[in-house]
């Protein structure tokens, strides 16, 4: 089992409560998004399941090895990327490298400067590789820290906003890491982020917590459906009078329409997909004259924006 199941799990610096009681799984192999506005404990999750810190409360155990009674073997088992890189800034990329998969126990030297080559190839950093890391931008150093941090092909992985400040290129290049760690290599990677079109694009589900509390647990289409229903179909029209909108509003399955503007209506329909076809059928023989036609669902930041707002006082 190479996943993490959390039970409980609270962590109090002082008086303040990071985290309250967290419970989520995360499954072998998934990409498992950590998502909720800053301060609202993703960092600390990260820290406490992967033994930086220990928990207030709770249990778990990640990669099937229980985080309280082994941390040291949790530590092995699990790549961490942090909001701090923990590169040598003085040794080249290739020197912070090979330190570190010796350190993780990568023993055989033939292996690891394969391992080495591969990951700095991999991250576009191999021409640089004698260059000293502080002398590396942002974003190399940010390459460097991931390269660094999945070094000994760890079962889970942590990634702590891995794509922030990076250029599109970058950007994606650790995007693809991530989708060939867990299609491929089967690595369970927990991720961070702000960006929620990095999230919907690579996460098989999410999590989205506040003043860590987890608002909610599950794929990106669970958490639209929840929030929002069933889509609606956008129809865009040359123009709109009142008898369109009245012999339409009468088709069977259109619960309700509404005009948006001049020339677009919205319908709330029971199902889109199979009644979308009678909706311009009808329009089109009352004289409409469609341009376009489009399903709306809502996106995942119309579902962020929602659980995550603050009820005013
Ligand atoms: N070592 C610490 N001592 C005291 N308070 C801490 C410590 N670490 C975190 N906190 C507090 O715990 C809360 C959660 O912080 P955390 O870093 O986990 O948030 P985050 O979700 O990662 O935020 P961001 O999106 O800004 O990175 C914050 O209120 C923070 O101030
Ligand atoms: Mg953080």
């Amino acid at each position: 089992m190479s996943g993490i199941e959390a039970v409980g799990i609270s962590k109090r610096f002082g008086t303040l409560t990071a985290l309250d009681k967290l419970s989520f799984r995360v499954e072998p192999g998934e990409i498992f998004g950590l998502l909720g506005p800053n301060g609202s404990g993703k960092t600390t999750t990260v820290r406490v399941l992967s033994c930086l810190i220990s928990p207030s409360e709770g249990s778990a155990s990640v990669a099937g090895i229980d985080i309280a009674k082994e941390p040291l073997r949790v530590r092995e088992a699990v790549g961490v990327l942090t909001e701090n890189p923990g590169i040598y800034e003085r040794l080249t990329a290739l020197e912070n490298m090979e330190f570190f998969a010796e350190a993780y126990g990568l023993k055989d030297q033939a292996k690891r400067a394969a391992r080495v080559r591969e990951l700095l190839e991999f991250f576009d950093l191999w021409d640089r590789r004698s260059d000293k890391a502080g002398t590396y931008s942002r974003g190399m150093r940010q390459k460097l820290a991931i390269a660094k941090a999945v070094v000994h092909s760890p079962q889970v992985v942590f990634l702590d906003e891995p794509s922030s400040g990076l250029d599109p290129k970058a950007a994606k290049d650790i995007r693809d890491l991530m989708e060939k760690m867990s299609r491929q290599e089967r690595h369970t990677i927990v991720l961070c982020t702000h960006n929620l079109e990095e999230a919907e694009r690579l996460c098989n589900r999410i999590m989205i917590i506040r003043r860590g509390v987890a608002l909610a647990i599950g794929s990106i289409g669970d958490l639209q459906k929840k929030l929002h229903g069933a889509p609606e179909l956008e129809v865009s029209l040359e123009a709109i009078d009142e008898t369109l909108l009245a012999k339409v509003s009468k088709t069977k399955g259109v619960k309700a329409v509404r005009a948006e503007g001049p020339t677009s209506l919205i319908f709330d329909l029971d199902k889109p997909e199979a009644e979308t076809p009678d909706v311009v059928k009808v329009l089109v023989q009352a004289g409409g004259r469609v341009k376009s036609v489009n399903i709306l669902k809502p996106t995942l930041e119309d579902a962020y924006l929602e659980l995550t707002k603050e009820e005013s006082q």
